[in-house]
């Protein structure tokens, strides 16, 4: 029986694509950045595993080949595709949950740490070769140890990041839309409006999706609420933040500092935090252990099998 045609849009790991190619009659591609020619290449495809950075929109999704059945992203996060669109063309959708949440917690709480303990200026002095020795005031930051730790959205991945800083004995507060179960919330403090929870954040960590309803969700207004002295933490989407208003916030000291992994118009981020110090700056490396990509790249594939099979894969996004 012949294969099911499959385009694949990034260069993935090599047992993904070696598991790809055993699956489906898939085409590959050796590009670490978005393919130019998608929608050509879908021509006769049943299905396409695409990556963020791949803009699925309503436009795109609309010119797609009526061979496309199926879009799997590489990734838990699909703000990048159009699901109305595509569910209107009668195309599934699935992604890769649950597999990626211990690792993206790891990288925010890295992320806090680090700009908590001003680890990246530290790194940078020691390898301009200007480093003097210790020094009594030199770089001096804030430990998290018994800090609050505010998390906007607690899902699978704010769980984690929960679960890692009540090991570090910091007192866990959050916003979502809704209360969580108590098995769930393991004795965080839920707060039902953002005036009430914001100023308690001396930490914050964003895990909300991206997307129209969390768009510049962090604005002037809301980083006025946090206790001077926060640090900010994103490793969810750079579209919940108002870089504008991050930016003079870590200029004029209300904020300590950031620890960025993703930017609005990535990888094209504003500019202007290259330029300061108190910025802690990642590549979206959120996902990025090899055990995660290997896990996450099996959960797509069989995401794609069962919905072009017409079953309903536990990681349908609707
Ligand atoms: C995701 O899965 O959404 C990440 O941002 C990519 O690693």
């Amino acid at each position: 029986m012949p294969k099911t045609a499959l385009l694949i849009t990034r260069r993935l790991p090599p047992a993904i694509e070696a598991l790809a190619q055993a699956d489906f009659d898939a085409s590959l591609t050796a590009s670490d950045t978005p393919i130019p020619d998608l929608l050509a290449r879908a021509k006769g495809k049943a299905a396409v595993l695409c990556c963020p950075g791949d803009k699925l929109d309503a436009a795109t999704i609309a010119a797609l080949p009526d061979s496309v059945k199926v879009i799997g992203t590489f990734s838990v996060g699909f703000d990048h595709i159009d699901v109305g669109a595509a569910t209107a063309r009668g195309i599934a959708v699935c992604n890769t949950p649950d597999v990626l949440s211990v690792a993206t917690a790891e990288c925010a709480f890295m992320l806090m740490l680090t700009a908590a303990r001003r680890a990246g200026e530290g790194e940078r002095l020691v390898r301009s070769g200007k480093w003097e020795g210790w020094a009594p005031t030199q770089l001096l930051g804030t430990g998290v140890a018994g800090r609050k730790l505010g998390i906007f959205g607690l899902g699978r991945i704010g769980r984690e990041m929960a679960k890692m800083a009540r090991g570090f004995g910091m007192e866990i507060h959050y916003r979502d839309q809704n209360r969580l179960p108590p098995d769930l919330e393991q004795g965080a403090t839920f707060h039902d409006s953002d005036a009430a929870f914001l100023p308690h954040c001396e930490f914050l960590s964003l895990h909300a999706p991206g997307g129209g309803g969390t768009r510049h969700w962090l604005d002037a207004e809301r980083i006025a609420r946090l206790p001077k002295g926060a640090v900010v933490v994103n490793a969810a989407r750079g579209t919940l933040v108002d870089d504008a208003a991050l930016i003079a916030a870590l200029r004029s000291g209300h904020l300590a500092g950031a620890g960025l992994d993703v930017f609005n118009n990535e990888p094209k981020l504003d500019p202007a935090y290259l330029t300061l110090e108190n910025v802690v700056l990642l590549p979206h490396l959120g996902s990025n252990t090899q055990e995660t990509r290997d896990a996450m790249g099996r959960v797509v594939l069989a995401g794609i099998k069962t919905l072009l099979a017409g079953g309903t894969p536990h990681n349908q996004v609707r």
